[in-house]
């Protein structure tokens, strides 16, 4: 398990905008991102400064217990990025439009994309796919709505791919993956996020756009990192990867202390006469 430290980049949390972003690669500052799912969590992560809080679909996986990102719906995500906004005074907060919330038509698209930025107050929304959503991200940020994109393993594709293994380890689907990235930062967004694919592969990307990649198993040529926020608490037990490093083994001490308080509860050891009135 990694330990947690003090780190001389945790000290200064500044606002971050999608310029700040997109200057960061420009400067060859590293990106960080963590998913963030309420306001304790979203409150601790802007405290030591993270970049991006990403209010991801997984929280379908993670807080809502399905086993797919599609069933999470618009209205769950922004009750999740509300509670996300109001712990946050300085990072920057994407929320994912959930499955079939974009994908139908540039109208839907447009109206659930603005539900997102009018009601949350978010910074940014994110998509999944290539060159056939170009032009519902060209039609958003041209409205004011900034984008990042989603490319390699998009987990709303699941029933499409059929399984969650690396993406685009042939050439083929690594020559569409770097052609869809050139059209999404052509189409304007922010940012793209980069799935379980080849190291090599999010290099060359990154080296081929003007804006930053952030990679999750793809590497450490990308312009940023992210993670699920559980998974790298060590909540997920039951979910690991090798692109996940596991900086705490929350699972554990959560248990621990559930335990102890039943213990307590059961042997009258709690409370005592200092914690009662
Ligand atoms: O929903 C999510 O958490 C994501 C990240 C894995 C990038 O899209």
């Amino acid at each position: 398990m990694a330990k947690a430290t003090k780190s001389a980049f945790t000290q200064k949390p500044r606002v971050v905008t999608t310029k700040t972003v997109i200057d960061m690669k420009r400067n060859r500052e590293k990106i960080t991102m963590l998913t963030g799912y309420d306001y304790l969590v979203a409150q601790l992560l802007d405290q030591v400064g993270i970049d991006i809080i990403l209010v991801g679909d997984s929280l379908s996986n993670v807080v809502q217990g399905n086993v797919t990102t599609l069933p999470v719906t618009l209205d769950d995500m922004i009750y999740h990025a509300h509670a996300v906004k109001r712990a946050v005074k300085n990072a920057l907060i994407v929320v994912d439009m959930p499955f079939m919330s974009y994908q139908n038509n540039e109208e839907e698209a447009v109206r659930n994309a603005g539900r997102i930025m009018k009601e949350v107050g978010a910074g940014a929304v994110k998509l999944e796919g290539g060159s056939y959503i170009a032009g519902t991200v060209s039609h958003l940020v041209q409205i004011g709505i900034p984008v990042m994109g989603h490319l390699g393993l998009t987990p709303q594709s699941i029933n499409k791919f059929g399984t969650y293994e690396v993406r685009a380890t042939e050439k083929r689907e690594a020559d569409q993956l770097l052609r869809d990235a050139k059209i999404l930062a052509d189409a304007g967004v922010f940012a793209i996020v980069l799935e379980k694919i080849p190291t090599a592969l999010a290099k060359r990307v990154t080296q081929s756009i003007p804006v930053p990649t952030i990679g999750i198993g793809a590497g450490p040529q990308c312009d940023g990192q992210v993670l699920v926020v559980y998974d790298m608490l060590g909540l997920t037990e039951e979910f690991k990867p090798r692109f996940v490093r596991r900086y705490a083994e929350l699972a554990e001490t959560m248990r621990g202390a559930f335990r102890q308080y039943i213990d307590d509860v059961k042997g009258r050891k709690f409370p005592s006469r200092e914690e009662s009135y």
